[in-house]
């Protein structure tokens, strides 16, 4: 472990950097700048989204402890990242063994998961949730019983099934709270400021457009009539940035040619909502961000919406921005296949939840844990 060389390096960084002195109060910690550091765990943190983003985690003043966990062996990137000069805490847990996870989650205020495997050329989203569907079982199963006030944010794909089938095991653990349950479409969000920044010639930070519906395909519709500053295109242009920000993830697995998915503009994605999530969490007025929640903004149990984020994590969803003709057949139009997405969830989950009844409500181990991942795929 290294915890405790960590802990020697953040107090010399401490003792040099007197804004920084941290006073414990429980579970709390605060920089002395008025604001409250966290514990952030990375769930899959070796991969190739997950390194990144720890990097990125690292860097952040808003967080005291990042703790990092993977079922492959991570103590060299713990090493590496804890030689980084920021007072940020680096600890990891890795191994297939439930409890090394469950150890990992303690005490966490936030948890992200890029764990599990990434899409493949020629590979389908419902190959890919075959794979996943898994982990997203263990991983909140862990969180039920190690952090359950935690606020748990997936990037492991496909979302639009991910989440539902998160729900249904804390559901069934007896701590789902759907102000608390984001699936990561960040990444969404970023390539529509991008691509139409590129488009109007501005810089993409000052671009707002909410982008709601699920993460995959035609499922994923960017709002360009809400878009900030006022999208300058003509109906074609918003037709085509609409189609690329769709496909933009085969745009990246066909570039890098069977070496991976998206990784690095992910991370960049992951780190930016959880900074959002971690704004809210100190009370930050005005902290709105687009993810994939439990919803009744439409007759679906998910959708991608804004969300006003806060101390307990949906401050409030702010629903369906206001859409134009075209923007509401596109959303009836993606809503049967999310619903089809939503349904393949919850009846995954449904089969192994009902299989452990009636002697074992809420679901117990060891149907819920990491070493069974593979024994839970979808497919099975
Ligand atoms: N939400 C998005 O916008 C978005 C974008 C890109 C990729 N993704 C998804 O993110 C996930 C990770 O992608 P990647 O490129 O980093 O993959 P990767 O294979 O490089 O890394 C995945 C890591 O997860 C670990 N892992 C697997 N199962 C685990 C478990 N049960 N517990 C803990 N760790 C586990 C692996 O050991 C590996 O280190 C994939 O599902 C991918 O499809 C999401």
């Amino acid at each position: 472990m290294l915890g405790c060389a960590c802990t020697c390096l953040k107090v010399m960084l401490k003792a040099q950097n007197s804004s920084a002195v941290v006073q414990r109060k429980g579970n709390w910690s605060w920089n002395g700048l008025g604001v409250r550091n966290y514990k952030v765990t990375v769930v899959g943190a070796g991969g190739g989204i997950g390194q990144p983003l720890s990097m990125l985690l690292k860097q952040n003043p808003l967080i005291d402890e990042l703790t990092l966990h993977d079922v492959g062996d991570i103590k060299g990137v713990a090493a590496d990242l804890s030689h980084i000069c920021t007072s940020t805490q680096v600890d990891f847990f890795d191994g297939v063994k439930q409890q090394e996870l469950i150890d990992s989650l303690h005490d966490s205020h936030v948890v992200v998961v890029p764990a599990g495997l990434p899409r493949q050329p020629g590979m389908t989203r419902d190959q890919l949730e075959d794979a996943n569907s898994g982990v997203a079982m263990a991983v909140s199963c862990a969180v039920g019983m190690a952090c359950p006030e935690a606020l748990l944010a997936f990037i492991t794909n496909p979302i639009n099934t991910i989440v539902p089938i998160a729900a249904e095991f804390l559901k069934a653990k007896g701590v789902f709270d759907p102000n608390r349950l984001f699936g990561v479409t960040s990444l969404d969000v970023v390539r529509a400021k991008t691509f139409i920044a590129d488009y109007m010639n501005i810089d993409p930070a000052t671009v707002e457009i909410p982008v709601i519906g699920g993460h995959a395909g035609k499922t994923i519709l960017p709002i360009f009539s809400q878009c900030s500053p006022k999208f300058t295109g003509e109906d074609e242009d918003v037709k085509r940035l609409t189609e690329r920000i769709q496909e933009a993830g085969t745009e990246v697995l066909n570039a890098k040619a069977g070496k991976g998915s998206a990784t690095l503009s992910m991370a960049y994605a992951a780190a930016y909502f959880v900074n959002a999530l971690l704004r809210g969490l100190n009370d930050e007025p005005g902290v709105i961000e687009c993810a994939y929640v439990a919803s009744d903004a439409t007759e679906l149990a998910f959708l991608a919406t804004p969300l006003e984020l806060g101390p307990n994590g949906i401050k409030k969803n702010l629903g369906l921005p206001s859409l134009n003709a075209d923007e509401e057949a596109a959303l009836q139009k993606l809503l049967p296949e999310l619903r089809q997405n939503i349904e393949r969830g919850i009846s995954y989950a449904a089969k192994i939840i009902d299989a452990a009844k009636p002697d074992q409500e809420p679901i117990k181990e060891p149907d819920c844990k990491v070493e069974d991942s593979a024994k839970y795929a979808q497919s099975n």
